[in-house]
């Protein structure tokens, strides 16, 4: 296929690029380069083609559709924290940009179009495992535009037959996470202070719980959603299915690194939610998704990449 991923050369962008190019296709980049990094589209960029590109720029993304079978969307502000303190810019990039990629989509006769969404758009409510069936609830401007993104696709997919798929992820990592940002996830920042041989971070007591996936599952999740007939129109949870409370990741990176972890433990951070877990069956059932790489693994790969 030809594809066109947004974000490119982002964290997770760039995983899904390597895997199209490994697998023979043909791929293109729009990325504004605001956080992604050319260096990570550098094991495959002789036969990518990267072009540097603002989602937010309609007439840039109806040029750069033209000619693509299926674009995942991955391009987005992706830090809820900078939503809440600058929502104008993160509803321009997150609803505009996704806008902006379904016009160009249906301009142009793009087949499917995959859309990276977020567990955000579940909210604070405590009802566990997270079900696609719930009602969204949420509380940040990041996940009211990727709940609103995800409705956009359905209208299309309805009013157009543009066929759409949206991947809701929950706390995805592996290599390329940027480690140094405020917001940076988790392991990664918990990854860099333990191979540096000093201490992490807990914000409170660290039985609070997360779905981690290693992002090859995620992007495996991505291909399948490109090409499984008969989803149009879906939302699906991308997870492992299971919950680690950050005692044990702090615990698991430490083993995955051989060395012995020394956590600090202070105030919980405001606005965290307490655990969250995810409902991976529908993605099994329905994409035949099934995280191949465990946590363990995943945290072995990290480890040594870092
Ligand atoms: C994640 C997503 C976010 C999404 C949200 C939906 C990432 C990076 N973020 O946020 O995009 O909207 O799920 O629910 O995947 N922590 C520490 N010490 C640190 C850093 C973090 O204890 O140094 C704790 C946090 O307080 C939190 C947990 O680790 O309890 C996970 O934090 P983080 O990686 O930022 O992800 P989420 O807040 O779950």
């Amino acid at each position: 296929m030809r594809a066109l991923v947004t974000g490119g050369s982002g964290f997770i962008g760039s995983h899904i690029v390597q895997r199209l190019v490994e697998n023979g296709h043909k791929v293109r980049v729009v990325d504004d380069f605001s956080t992604g990094k050319r260096e990570n589209l550098d094991p495959v960029a002789r036969d990518v083609e990267i072009i540097t590109g603002d989602v937010r720029d309609r007439a840039a993304m109806d040029k750069h559709a033209a000619g693509c079978e299926v674009i995942f969307h991955q391009a987005a502000v992706v830090s809820v924290p900078y939503s809440v303190e600058h929502p104008e810019e993160t509803h321009a990039v997150n609803i505009m940009g996704t806008l902006n990629v379904l016009m160009a989509a249906r301009k142009h006769g793009v087949r499917r179009v995959v859309f990276a969404s977020s567990a955000a758009v579940y909210g604070d409510e405590p009802t566990l495992p997270k079900r696609e069936s719930m009602t969204p609830d949420p509380i940040s401007p990041y996940g009211v535009e990727k709940l609103t993104s995800e409705h956009y696709l359905r209208a299309f997919s309805r009013l157009y037959g543009l066929e759409t798929v949206a991947l809701r992820y929950f706390n995805v990592f592996g290599p390329r996470q940027d480690p140094s940002s405020p917001y940076s996830g988790v392991i990664s920042v918990f990854v860099n202070r333990i191979l540096e041989g000093k201490p992490v971070d807990i914000f409170g007591d660290g039985k609070q719980s997360r779905d981690f996936v290693y992002v090859a599952n995620v992007v495996d999740a991505n291909i399948s959603a490109a090409t499984t007939s008969g989803v149009s129109g879906r939302v699906y949870n991308i997870a492992c299915g299971g919950r680690t409370t950050l005692v044990e990741l702090a615990d698991a990176i430490g083993h995955a690194a051989g060395t012995k972890v020394t956590k600090r433990f202070g105030e919980p951070r405001p606005g965290d939610i307490k655990e969250s877990l995810a409902d991976v069956s529908r993605a099994r059932t329905e994409l035949g998704y099934a995280p191949r790489v465990s946590i363990e693994e995943g945290l072995k790969n990290l480890v040594s990449y870092a």
